[in-house]
């Protein structure tokens, strides 16, 4: 009799499945920075760090050398380097500067993010600049400072305004060294978006130097007054809501609670302490001026916001 039993014997362990390379990461868009100042410098360490090339350029070449030991790849020239990477984020001095640096770069077929701080106008020009040489255009506002850029939850981020298939397009990567936020395809809007965030924190800066002027030579210490200011100021901020519910119902009486006959004689409390302290009024004396305008042009029923008028009628 024949034995017909599988005399094979069974495999300790069960067969290996076929060895599988590991997927390669998806490469990192590379992106060209023209400036290394301390800005440019910071965002070319975020791009580093998250493993994009990176391809800089600074007008004093000394200053990208931190940036090539840290493995940027240094372009003798900004056509050079524009020339290395469709993506190009400009972050110079001024508008006149980014002018100065693309002069003769060929932009045909260039994604163009210019992060450098200008107006509105500055924006819409530069648009239709980068336009007339087949480039497309993103311009940014900067909400941060460099030791920011790149720092988890630090709060950073970007107004972009300007093409939005750029900005679709590049979305990943220009959320590396900050967070992003388009404001619209009208390429002015991230410059006002951001002048306007800036001019609210000037407000805020007067106010704390007029405070601090305040308490000086008394036996307050400054460090005791700070965190009271914090608190303070962050309690009053959302006073933006109300002005600009008001502002949108075109009605500045509806829902006020501090109206504008009142602050306007608490302001003259604060104009006669400060004058008792031997401190300047200047800070305090044009915002009281247009309440007492708009005031006396029988108003004093409303909340400030009847003041943006005044600023706005010229
Ligand atoms: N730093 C901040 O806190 C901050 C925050 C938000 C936004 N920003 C904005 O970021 C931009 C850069 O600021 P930053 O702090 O990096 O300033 P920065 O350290 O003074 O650097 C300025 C950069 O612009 C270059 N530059 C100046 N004039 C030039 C010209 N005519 N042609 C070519 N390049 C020129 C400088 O090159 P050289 O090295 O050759 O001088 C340098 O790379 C500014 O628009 C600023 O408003 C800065």
């Amino acid at each position: 009799m024949n034995d017909t039993t599988d005399k094979t014997p069974a495999p300790l362990t069960p067969a290996a499945p076929a060895p599988r390379t590991p997927a390669a990461p998806a490469p990192r868009t590379p992106v060209t920075l023209l400036g290394a100042g301390a800005m440019g410098t910071a965002l070319a360490r975020a791009w580093l760090a998250a493993g994009h090339p990176v391809t800089v350029w600074n007008r004093t070449p000394a200053r990208a050398e931190a940036l090539a030991a840290e493995g940027a790849t240094v372009a003798r020239s900004a056509a050079e380097a524009v020339a290395a990477s469709r993506l190009v984020i400009l972050c110079l001095l001024d508008d006149d500067s980014v002018g100065a640096a693309l002069d003769g770069a060929a932009l045909t077929g260039r994604d163009l993010v210019n992060l450098t701080t200008g107006t509105p106008a500055q924006g819409r020009a530069r648009a239709a600049w980068a336009e007339e040489r087949g480039a497309r255009f993103l311009d940014g506002g900067i909400m941060a400072v460099p030791p920011m850029i790149g720092a988890a939850d630090s709060g950073a981020y970007v107004f972009y305004s300007g093409s939005a298939d750029l900005f679709e397009e590049h979305a990943e990567t220009l959320a590396v060294p900050a967070g992003t936020r388009y404001v619209g395809a009208d390429p002015g809007f991230a410059a006002l978006h951001d002048v306007a965030l800036l001019s609210a924190m000037c407000g805020m800066f007067a106010g704390l130097s007029h405070a601090f002027a305040l308490i000086g030579g008394e036996d307050i210490r400054p460090q005791d007054l700070a965190p009271l200011l914090v608190e303070w100021l962050a309690a009053m901020a959302p006073a933006a809501h109300a002005s600009a519910a008001a502002l949108e119902r075109g009605d500045y009486t509806k829902d006020v609670t501090s109206n504008l006959a009142m602050q306007v004689a608490g302001t003259s409390t604060l104009v006669r302490t400060a004058e008792e302290q031997g401190v300047s009024t200047e800070l305090l004396t044009p915002f009281w001026d247009l309440m007492a305008r708009r005031l006396a042009d029988g108003h004093g029923e409303e909340d400030t916001t009847g003041v943006i008028d005044l600023l706005r009628a010229r």
